[in-house]
């Protein structure tokens, strides 16, 4: 097991955000957390970078209690984080942003700056433009190209595919397939189930701070209560004969 989460409860104040959740992750998966707004995803993944620090319960990384470790000594051991919401740097440049990703480590950087511009030809286009100056989608692949600076073992991602347009969700998501491929193990949080599920080998369905369901990601795209819950209710496919109806008459 390379990550462990067993039985976390996290508090803001008095308010429980996490009530015992419990999530294991293995070396070279995906796994993702779905779950309504408000369910404590965000949380789970900011307890693991550190972010959060929990009030019971356990994390371990790569066989290591680092329940109590500092989030800087997190990204050394391999947890790295694209937050949710981006958090670009907007004052410096593309380049100086990834590199910041990686402030925690010494040495040449030159091998993971090529693997990200590899991923994200645009983020090399545009290395001397402002983080600011870029847009939302090329901020958010500027958080991800950051994240995987650090040679992360597991890369945390909160909701990639946020206030992308289509053409670029599909393209964040087999991105991800292939970081997936090249040896990195992933947890993603993701609004947008159907795809999550989709390339993810397993799930968590998270509801009020607990887990509510775990299960093969395929199961869970078939269950009846999560297709309901979070991929819109019905079977999805539309029939082959909807189109055939329509083709070669004019709708005008
Ligand atoms: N800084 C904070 N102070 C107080 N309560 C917080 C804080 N951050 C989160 N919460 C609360 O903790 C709970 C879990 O929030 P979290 O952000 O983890 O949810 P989420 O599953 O990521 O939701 P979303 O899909 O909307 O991003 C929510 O009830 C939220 O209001
Ligand atoms: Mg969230």
């Amino acid at each position: 097991m390379l990550l462990e989460i067993k039985d976390i409860h996290v508090h803001y104040g008095k308010i429980a955000a996490l009530k015992g959740i419990s999530v294991d992750v293995d070396e070279g998966e995906i796994v993702t957390l779905i779950g309504a707004n408000g369910a404590g995803k965000t949380t789970t993944l900011k307890t693991i970078s550190g972010l959060r620090s929990l009030s019971a319960g356990r994390i371990s990384f790569d066989g290591k209690d680092i329940s109590k470790l500092a989030g800087h000594k997190r990204v050394l051991a391999g947890i790295g984080q694209s937050p949710e919401g981006r958090g670009v740097f907007p004052g410096m440049t593309v380049e100086d942003n990834l590199y910041m990703g990686a402030y925690a480590r010494k040495g040449d950087l030159s091998k993971e700056l090529a693997e990200v511009y590899d991923l994200f030809p645009r983020l090399a286009e545009r290395k001397s433009q402002m983080g600011g100056t870029m847009s939302g989608g090329e901020q958010q692949m500027l958080a991800i190209g950051r994240a995987l600076m650090a040679d992360p073992k597991v890369l945390l991602l909160d909701e990639p595919s946020m206030g992308l347009a289509p053409m670029l969700v599909q393209q964040i998501f087999s991105i991800i397939e292939t970081i997936n491929q090249r040896g990195t193990t992933v947890l993603l949080v993701e609004q947008n189930a159907q795809q999550a599920l989709q390339i993810a080998h397993r799930a968590y369905v998270l509801e009020t701070g607990r887990v509510v369901k775990s299960a093969a990601a395929a199961d869970l795209l078939d269950d009846p209560e999560v297709r309901a819950a979070y991929l819109g209710g019905d079977l999805g496919e539309v029939p082959a004969e909807a189109s055939v109806e329509t083709e070669g008459k004019r709708l005008d």
